[in-house]
């Protein structure tokens, strides 16, 4: 039964799929769809459960992909977790074909192998093709499972009627390549809706060296920030974070540390061409010392010390101007601690926003260093939205649903 391999679509292209193989007649099937998902330019991994093997030799995929194949839980590659690894790294996992076992196993949580492993430790869409006997697929036991991977959001490929290897007619066939990859493609359409977006986020609190020793800054931990680009990346963008704070990197955002307001304005000046999005999350600093001492200022030597400070000049109004910030869909934040929306109404007008995010600072719950946030996020077309409390990492999804509808079809704002 040949397969009736479609083209690859433009949607999976570039992609990191890890596929994982079980212990079905169907398994040869397989080899042809990671050879032809890597021919198409995506990086492919595969994992086999250890009946897979029986049915396909490791070497097959090895072959057609470039990369070995994990087929125990034990390291062999110097990764010291090689299910939580590749959970980590696949942006998209397809089971197939998933045996009556693999998905009952899958449905009760076990991970006492390295394909049940991955699916556990996964971050990524995952799309299940089951593939069996008729009467497998009838039993109600199979079609508990399935229906429990549906409700927690694994997207199943309904196996095809025909003729199976049993010698019977009926349900149970692996669907057919086209239908897949279909599947495939509407994963991660689902899920990374910023594919092919450039998304700019800046994070933290600005430093302003008074000497070599000491800055006046503020509060602000970055980690809204960085919640923003990881939830960025993780949708598919392209996502330049830059940032004064330090928190672990996230797969796919692009750091670039900063200290000051003027290496923040700088590093945007580079990095805004071609983006579609701008979030300013940073809390830029209005005031910053109108000298830098080149040494450090000692106790013994300056017994009474006052600190002229000059006003830092607002880094959108200076890159407003540059043509670059046409077609950025520009979001801000405001810390207010009251009259939030009149605030930063008034923000967003003064500083050329399509939209911001209000903080209430004057919260002890949220905020600064905390782990949640809350506010409201308003829009230059007048639209307001409620952000009740919740984890920065939500918070930041949820501003990101709501710009989404705001970019023009191709790239930019729109008009
Ligand atoms: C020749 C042969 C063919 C099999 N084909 C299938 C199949 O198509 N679908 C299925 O669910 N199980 C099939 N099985 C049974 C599975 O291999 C068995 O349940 C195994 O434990 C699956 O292990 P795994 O889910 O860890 O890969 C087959 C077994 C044999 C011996």
């Amino acid at each position: 039964m040949p397969l009736d391999l479609a083209p690859v679509p433009e949607e999976l292209r570039g992609l990191r799929i890890a596929v994982l193989v079980s212990g079905g007649i169907a398994a040869y099937k397989i080899v042809d769809l990671a050879s032809a998902l890597t021919q198409a330019g995506c990086e492919v991994r595969v994992a086999m459960t250890p009946s897979a093997t029986r049915f396909v030799g490791p070497p097959s995929f090895q072959g057609v992909t470039g990369n070995p194949v994990l087929t125990g839980l034990w390291p062999v590659d110097g990764s010291p977790e090689p299910h939580v690894a590749l959970g980590d790294w696949a942006q998209l996992i397809v089971v197939a074909p998933a045996t009556a076992n693999v998905i009952g196993r899958i449905a009760t949580g076990r991970s006492d192998d390295i394909v049940t492993a991955i699916v556990l430790a996964a971050r990524c869409p995952v799309v299940v093709a089951p593939a069996m006997n008729d009467a497998m697929w009838s039993k109600r036991a199979v079609q508990e499972n399935v229906e429990a991977l549906r409700d927690r959001g694994v997207s199943i490929v309904e196996p095809e009627s025909g003729h199976l290897a049993s010698g019977h007619v009926g349900a149970g066939r692996l669907a057919a390549a086209s239908q897949l990859l279909k599947a495939m493609v509407e994963a991660v359409q689902s899920r990374y809706d910023l594919a092919g977006r450039r998304v700019v986020v800046t994070a933290g609190g600005t430093r302003e060296p008074i000497d070599p020793v000491r800055f006046i800054s503020n509060y602000s931990s970055g980690k809204m920030g960085f919640a923003l680009a990881a939830a960025a990346a993780d949708r598919g963008a392209h996502v330049t974070l830059v940032t004064t704070a330090s928190h672990p990197a996230h797969r796919g955002v692009d750091v670039h540390p900063v200290e000051t307001a003027q290496e923040m304005l700088d590093a945007l000046g580079e990095q805004l061409k071609g983006a579609d999005v701008l979030v300013m999350a940073a809390a830029v600093g209005d005031f910053r010392p109108a000298r830098t001492a080149t040494k450090k200022i000692r106790r013994e030597e300056t017994p009474r010390f006052t600190l002229e400070l000059e006003p830092i000049p607002d880094i959108l109004a200076s890159i407003r101007s540059d043509k670059e910030l046409a077609g950025v869909f520009r979001v801000g934040f405001a810390a207010e601690d009251s009259e939030l929306d009149a605030k930063a109404v008034e923000k967003m007008k003064r500083k050329g926003l399509h939209a911001i995010v209000a903080n209430d600072i004057s919260r002890r719950d949220i905020g600064f260093g905390s782990d949640d946030n809350a506010g409201v996020m308003l829009f230059a077309d007048g639209s307001r939205h409620e952000l009740e409390k919740m984890t920065k990492r939500e918070m930041a999804d949820r501003i990101l649903d709501l710009v989404l509808p705001k970019l023009s079809g191709e790239k930019g704002a729109e008009s």
